[in-house]
């Protein structure tokens, strides 16, 4: 029935629906971008991705010529069962490190079928007429298994590092840039070696490339802090794009050179603008050691300032009054789930007149997008979230800015001190509104960066310590 679909390649010419049925999944990969660019159109973009996938798979796996097919059906079934309960039980907070695994496998997999296709280069079509495989295929294969290999060792310890399985401090050898350095330049002679070497000479080349490239891997993400994790695994998920694009390129499959294109390109476009956001240049990312001296720059401990605390009661006082009110969430929301809380807080302000806005800091919580989704999850309307630049020169006409478990988006030691570990990051002008709340469970804990803040002793700042949750069902009780 499939006979006009048969194999991918007959005698060397390549079947025309393999290529045109992957440029449709290519199409749909797109368009899955696209939609995930916006909260309100990112369900629609997730079907598109699916799709576009299915596609992939299915054209694969009816062209080709399988060995087992009974074996693949188990591996998917199983990677599907797997994949199904882990997205299932993982929290929100979780999602970053769940990314970071994830790419630990992209990477793992083109390591994997870099190795199958070397050792046995007939089953991808790359035997040349000496018995051999092509120089071109070589360094193709070279790139991918290296490329791999520093994807699944680095994203291991992004992995770690964010789930807190490993401190998030940066770890600092003596002379790592020398020694990175070395690795890397070792990697391309290693691989440039391994495209000429004879057939017989290949096997200890092609082992030390890869031994060396997931040394580098770790070696790369052990000096970067916890603070640059974010930029870590969007530049990680664009490596893994890289890593399957070379593979795609090995073995002559167009689906794969387009998507890992994608992925590589929409990683790296990511990283650059959480750069921005950061107000930090990608090298000084990689070169790593941002905020191993946090604690040098006042985390937490320190003197003891004054400052001024306040109950739910006071605060839907006070909010009651008001004519505008900005809702900076951060990490702390998101831990306390306290969204939908905030929703009804927010529905009952403006039941009484009260403009309330959002405003969402490019790198709040703990992924791209975090406080968008928790926002969406309850319902509250997207034209009412704004972005950092869009809203921060409002807070001089607000009346509240309602900190609720944010903390290093409003620190203005990121304008004014050039000793803290996040100075130069563009942060939200909170010290502008007349009235500011800042929730929080205690004056002990510090955000992600570890460095104290100045807006908890401004004279207009309440602190309202407790769980974020808690604190809000109070203030929609009291307005109640
Ligand atoms: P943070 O600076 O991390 O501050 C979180 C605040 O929430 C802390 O003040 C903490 O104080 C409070 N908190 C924690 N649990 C709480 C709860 N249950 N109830 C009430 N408060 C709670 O958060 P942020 O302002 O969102 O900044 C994000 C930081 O993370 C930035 O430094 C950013 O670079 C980094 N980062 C971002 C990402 C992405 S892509 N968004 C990924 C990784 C890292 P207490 O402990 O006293 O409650």
């Amino acid at each position: 029935m499939l006979d006009f679909l048969s194999t991918a390649t007959d005698g060397g010419s390549v079947n025309p629906w393999v290529p045109l049925a992957y440029l449709v999944a290519g199409v749909f990969f797109i368009l899955a971008l696209r939609g995930l660019s916006s909260p309100s159109t990112s369900r629609t973009g997730n079907r598109f991705g699916m799709i576009g996938m299915l596609i992939a798979v299915v054209t694969t796996l009816v062209t080709h010529d399988i060995a087992n097919i009974v074996e693949i059906g188990i591996a998917i079934f199983v990677g599907g069962a797997f994949g199904l309960v882990v997205a299932r039980r993982i929290a929100m907070t979780q999602m970053p490190e769940l990314v970071a695994a994830f790419h630990s496998l992209v990477g793992l997999a083109a390591v994997l079928v870099g190795w199958a296709a070397y050792l046995n280069p007939g089953a991808f079509g790359l035997l040349t007429a000496d018995g051999g495989i092509g120089a071109v295929s070589k360094v193709e294969m070279g790139l991918g298994i290296a490329i791999g290999a520093i994807t699944f060792s680095g994203s291991v310890i992004a992995f770690a590092k964010l789930s807190g399985k490993m401190s998030g401090s940066p770890i600092l050898l003596p002379g790592r840039h020398i020694i990175n350095l070395g690795t890397l330049a070792a990697i391309i002679v290693l691989t440039a070696l391994f495209a000429m070497a004879a057939p017989s000479e290949t096997l200890p080349l092609i082992v030390a490339m890869t031994v060396a490239a997931f040394i580098i891997g770790f070696l790369l993400i052990i000096p970067i802090g916890g603070a640059d994790m974010p930029v870590v695994v969007s530049m990680l998920n664009s490596y893994s794009g890289w890593a399957a694009a070379a593979m795609g390129f090995t073995l002559g499959n167009s689906a794969m050179i387009i998507t890992g294109a994608l992925v590589g390109s929409s990683g790296a476009i990511l990283s650059y603008i959480m750069c921005r956001a950061m107000n930090r240049s990608f090298i000084s990312v990689i070169a790593g050691g941002f905020g191993a001296d946090a604690s040098a720059a006042g985390g937490g401990g320190g003197e003891q300032r004054p400052y001024k605390t306040g109950s739910a009661e006071d605060a839907a006082f006070m909010l009651e009054q008001a004519e505008k009110v900005i809702i900076i969430p951060g990490y702390g929301m998101a831990v306390a789930q306290a969204q939908h809380a905030l929703r009804e807080m927010c529905d009952l302000l403006e039941e009484q007149g009260v403009e309330v806005k959002f405003a969402i800091h490019p790198v709040a919580g703990r992924m791209p997008g975090h406080m968008n989704v928790l926002l969406a999850e309850a319902s509250v309307d997207y034209d009412k979230v704004f972005e950092l630049e869009d809203i921060n020169s409002e807070f001089a006409q607000a009346d509240v800015a309602f900190i609720i478990g944010a903390n290093d988006v409003v620190n203005p030691a990121a304008k004014t001190d050039k000793s803290s570990p996040i100075y130069g990051m563009p942060v939200f002008d909170v010290d502008k509104a007349k009235q500011v709340f800042f929730i929080k469970r205690s004056m002990g804990g510090v955000g992600y960066a570890g460095v104290d803040n100045d807006v908890f002793y401004m004279d207009q700042t309440v602190m309202l310590l407790s769980d974020a949750k808690k604190m809000v069902e109070g203030i929609v009780k009291a307005l109640d």
